[in-house]
């Protein structure tokens, strides 16, 4: 295709540092009250303005790409096989209100509906993750702090040359998260699965060695690429939560599949997702003890 994936790449960057800086001045107790699920789904004006910035600056030098953002989102709206940007202003919205330094901005881009561009940024680190499809991943701390001449530390993920290979369940450390959805089925599946992995494997649980819910689906994603973590489970992400990640986990090594058994191509919407850390071998069986462990989820 004519795309120049590389200047998308730059731009993405450029407005998530921007995003960034709006995110640092900004007031996380602004909360809109009244439009989410309840009171562990909450939206800030931080979300809504810095959403409003990326999808001004992006429409501006693409404007015949579309755009799907998370506080723009309409139940149908439905990612195509245009290019499309895939944003969510602040992903760790929660931690943004707490002041838990663990939150992003996820700009995601994706052609066919396959995650071809993906620049995740912690601004309160200057941590930024960036991947174009088929040319590697990497990490660049400092740049705008002004590092190494401003540039910024750069580092390929995974960050080991050599990472090991994955055994089983209970030599993992994975993390998941406990989302916004509290009651009903999602909710019932949700602690069952935290409860089956944790669970002595006498019990028929996986025993993992820990479970870690630091609160935003994009850093976990980029965490397993960056191999500090084995993989990263949960049942309920939106395109927005995961497009800039998967692009980032996929030239690292890693993979995403579905949280349903058999399911090794998850697409986009698939909502369910399991991502395992790249590796020289393990992968599959590690996928699939999860599966066996977790049972059939559909
Ligand atoms: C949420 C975070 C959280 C995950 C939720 C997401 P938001 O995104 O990534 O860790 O558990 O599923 O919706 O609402 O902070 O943008």
């Amino acid at each position: 295709s004519d795309l120049n994936l590389q200047e998308i790449h730059d731009t993405l960057i450029s407005v998530a540092h921007e995003a960034g800086r709006m995110i640092l001045s900004a007031n996380p107790q602004d909360i809109d009250t009244g439009t989410k699920l309840n009171s562990a789904d909450i939206v800030t004006e931080t979300d809504k303005a810095v959403e409003a910035l990326v999808s001004s600056r992006l429409s501006k030098a693409y404007p015949t790409f579309a755009f799907i953002g998370e506080e723009t989102y309409k139940p149908g709206m439905q990612v195509t096989d245009a290019p499309t940007f895939i944003v969510d202003p602040i992903d760790g919205t929660l931690n943004f209100v707490h002041n838990f330094p663990e939150a992003c901005i996820s700009l995601g881009f994706a052609v066919d509906k396959i995650p071809t561009v993906g620049v995740v940024y912690n601004p309160y680190q200057d941590k930024l993750y960036s991947a174009i499809r088929g040319q590697g991943a990497y990490v660049t701390q400092g740049a705008v702090w002004g590092l190494e001449g401003g540039k910024g530390r750069k580092a390929k993920l995974p960050l080991s040359k050599n990472p090991p290979p994955l055994k089983e369940l209970y030599t993992c450390m994975l993390a998941s998260e406990w989302g916004n959805s509290r009651d009903g089925v999602n909710f019932e599946v949700k602690t069952e699965v935290f409860k089956k992995l944790c669970a002595s494997k006498d019990t028929g649980g996986a025993m993992v060695q820990s479970i870690r819910s630091m609160g935003s689906a994009a850093l976990n994603l980029c965490a397993v690429a960056a191999g500090q973590l084995d993989g990263y489970w949960e049942g309920g992400c939106w395109a927005w939560d995961v497009c800039a990640g998967w692009a980032i986990l996929a030239e690292a090594g890693g993979i995403m599949v579905g949280g349903n058994p058999g399911v090794w191509e998850p697409r986009i919407d698939e909502r369910k997702y399991f991502a395992v850390r790249g590796a020289p071998s393990g992968q599959k069986e590690l996928v699939e003890e999860f599966w066996n462990v977790i049972g059939d989820r559909r």
